[in-house]
């Protein structure tokens, strides 16, 4: 660390296994901003389906995330339009990880996340390949489980079966696929509170 900067801590991990809940919670405790790295995907995915583009169609694909203008904070705004509820719905998590699936998208979302970082020298970083590509020399890197059961339990909108299948896709692709990553601290949040895992990641600074 130079000293100047804050932390930089990459949370990985499968869906429902806590990252978003954490990851807001330890950004407040520290002070630091938070990035939310699958709602970029996702605001790519919507902004595919809105042009009727197939998500596993390759170059169109590609093309619409470089060009779409992100904005991820409190809100997510996509093109100037606020897509913060839209991101979450079925129809794009049916689709996310097709288009996160494919490397050229990856290359360009990973290009932004780095910048945002490089730009605050600082920050919380939530999710999959985070501190195996994006930030590999992040100060704490932690990867969050949870049981299937309670996974399912928390993202019980989606479905268990969805669920299942994203986090298979998501697995087993060929580019950047969600694993525990060299370095990285395994934390299951099964019954845990949120402040005791905060406490937890604090004391590994
Ligand atoms: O965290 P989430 O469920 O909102 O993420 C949506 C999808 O984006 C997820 O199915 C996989 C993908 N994703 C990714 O491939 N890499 C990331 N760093 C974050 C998300």
């Amino acid at each position: 660390m130079t000293g100047e900067r804050g932390p930089i801590i990459a949370i990985d991990g499968p869906a429902g296994s806590g990252k978003s809940t954490v990851s807001r919670a330890l950004a407040e405790r520290l002070g630091v901003e938070r990035l939310d790295t699958g709602a970029m995907y996702r605001a790519v995915a919507w902004a595919v389906l809105r042009s009727g583009i197939d998500p596993g169609a390759g170059p169109p694909v590609v093309e619409v995330a470089r060009t779409l203008a992100i904005d991820v904070g409190d809100r997510v705004v996509a093109d100037g339009v606020d897509v913060t509820d839209a991101i979450r719905s079925p129809e794009v998590s049916r689709a996310v990880s097709a288009v996160a699936a494919t490397a050229g998208v990856r290359a360009e979302l990973v290009e932004r996340q780095r910048r945002w970082v490089a730009e605050r020298g600082a920050g919380v970083v939530e999710g999959r390949d985070i501190a195996s590509v994006v930030l590999p020399e992040a100060d704490v890197k932690v990867y969050l489980t949870a049981t299937p059961e309670e996974r399912a339990r928390r993202r019980h909108e989606e479905g268990a079966e969805a669920l299942a299948r994203r986090d298979a896709i998501d697995s087993t692709r060929d580019v950047s696929p969600l694993e525990v990553a060299d370095g990285a601290r395994v934390v299951d949040t099964t019954g845990r509170t949120v402040e005791d895992v905060v406490e937890e990641v604090v004391g590994w600074l």
